[in-house]
């Protein structure tokens, strides 16, 4: 099933100079970069991203923390790109090594990437980071 999902590099991605090896790390598997932009985000749109984790002990760090810098939020195409991005991107704890958390990260609280968990997160999520923003983008070697 060919799906688009929301990935985002966060702030210490970007600090930490990742961002190249996490989007060739996409493009390599054989995903396709459908939409790409580098924002600070407003504290509003942070905060209803992670509107679920609101009230956890983590929230406003959590919420501080992505607004505090700049993210690289992506747009990703292809046949199951949603399980197998957060397979890639390895488990929010103890990332498993060869994932991009497991091998570039070792605190929580600072795991360099953020993907959609589910079809309908990936709907909300890019209508937040994107608006209705629509790219026609045909692919040469579709
Ligand atoms: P993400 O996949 O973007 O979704 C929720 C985020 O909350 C998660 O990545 C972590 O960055 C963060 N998070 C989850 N648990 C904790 C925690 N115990 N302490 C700090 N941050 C956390």
């Amino acid at each position: 099933l060919t799906q688009t999902t929301f990935i985002a590099v966060k702030p210490d991605g970007v600090n930490r100079r990742l961002v190249g090896k996490i989007i060739q790390r996409f493009e390599e598997k054989g995903f396709q970069l459908v939409a790409m932009k580098m924002i600070q985000p407003p504290r509003e749109l942070v905060e209803e991203h992670y509107a679920e984790h609101k009230g956890k002990g983590f929230y406003n760090g959590l919420v501080d923390y992505l607004c505090g810098g700049p993210v690289v939020a992506m747009q990703w195409k292809g046949k199951g790109v949603i399980a197998r991005s957060r397979a890639m991107m390895g488990a929010t704890k103890d990332a498993a090594p060869g994932t991009i958390r497991g091998d570039f990260s070792i605190e929580v609280g600072r795991n360099l990437v953020h993907g959609s968990d589910c079809a309908e997160a990936a709907e909300r999520e890019i209508k937040l980071w994107f608006g209705e923003d629509k790219i026609n983008y045909e692919d040469a070697c579709e």
